[in-house]
């Protein structure tokens, strides 16, 4: 009798399509170029590209929930919507282990990022404006890519999520105004009184709109999320560089405190003192 494990097992030892080459893994784990021979840089490049594949599966799960609000597939939306919160909290939790490096071990590496700075993550700041942060100047920094560019300006000039699900409610018998359901998408979203009023009438007979509430809640648990990891950026920031400015040429920490002062989802926090 073998002591292996894998023994009695129906094990493929050589598997016609292998783990790596489904999942790419050469090119995945090949792309860690660190540059300062410090030993602290993979952990800053690690935290920075697992943030940024998570990104790319919030933007496509975004994708997603869009779609089935828009085909009025609510429950499609509202499982996706689940998962985005999960995704979400992976972000979260990377800035405990990015806030394990010292201000020391970061001054180190810093000459070697030069002018490269996370302002320049061009599916973060597509997935802010899927979500409606829409600030057109904020594309300008992808000029040069012109595939990023081009997916920032579709994403300008779409509806976003919470236009989508205001359309929703129009469709469900809300008088939403028109000026919200057919106007330039790529303005920023202004608050209006109809819109509250629509919230709050779904907030106050949850029963009779129990799934126009669950994806209220839901819209409230992802802007939530999204300002924990602002905020987690924002004090990890503070932690590493103090008052330095950032190497993407912004002040640093105040220009990331500003956006923990933007609302989304506007009329989902302002009901909540009238219920
Ligand atoms: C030591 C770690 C980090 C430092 C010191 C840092 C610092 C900064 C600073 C100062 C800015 C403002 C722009 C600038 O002047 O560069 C910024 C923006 C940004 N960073 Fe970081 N960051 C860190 C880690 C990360 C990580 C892990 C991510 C994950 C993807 C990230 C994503 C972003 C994004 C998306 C922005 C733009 C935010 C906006 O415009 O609202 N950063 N960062």
């Amino acid at each position: 009798m073998s002591d292996s494990r894998a023994a009695d097992e129906a094990i493929d030892w050589q598997p016609a399509q292998t783990y790596a080459g489904y999942l790419d893994l050469d090119r995945l784990l090949g792309a860690q170029h660190p540059r300062s021979g410090d030993r602290d840089e993979m952990l800053f490049i690690i935290v920075h590209q697992a943030s940024e594949l998570w990104l790319k599966l919030f933007l496509h799960e975004i994708g997603g929930a869009m779609q089935g609000i828009a085909a009025d597939a609510l429950d499609d939306a509202l499982k996706v919507l689940a998962r985005v919160g999960r995704v979400q909290a992976q972000l979260i939790e990377g800035w405990d282990v990015l806030a394990t490096m010292t201000p020391a071990e970061y001054a180190r590496l810093r000459p070697h990022l030069g002018t490269s700075s996370g302002f320049q993550s061009a599916q973060y700041r597509e997935l802010e404006f899927r979500l409606g942060n829409k600030d057109a100047r904020l594309a300008e920094v992808h000029r040069r890519d012109a595939g990023a560019y081009a997916r920032l300006q579709t994403a300008l000039r779409e509806a976003s999520l919470y236009d989508l699900a205001l359309g929703l409610l129009a469709r469900r018998g809300f008088a939403i105004p028109e000026a919200a359901l057919a106007r330039d998408w790529r303005a920023a979203y202004a608050p209006c009184a109809d819109v509250e009023a629509a919230w709050l009438a779904i907030y106050r007979d949850p029963e009779k709109y129990w799934d126009l509430y669950d994806l209220a809640e839901k819209l409230v648990d992802l802007e939530d999320r999204l300002q924990q990891w602002r905020f987690r950026h924002w004090r990890t920031v503070q932690r590493i560089i103090g008052t330095k400015s950032g190497t993407g040429g912004s002040s640093g920490a105040p220009y990331l405190a500003r956006a923990l002062d933007l609302r989304l989802f506007p009329e989902l926090w302002t009901l909540r003192a009238r219920l």
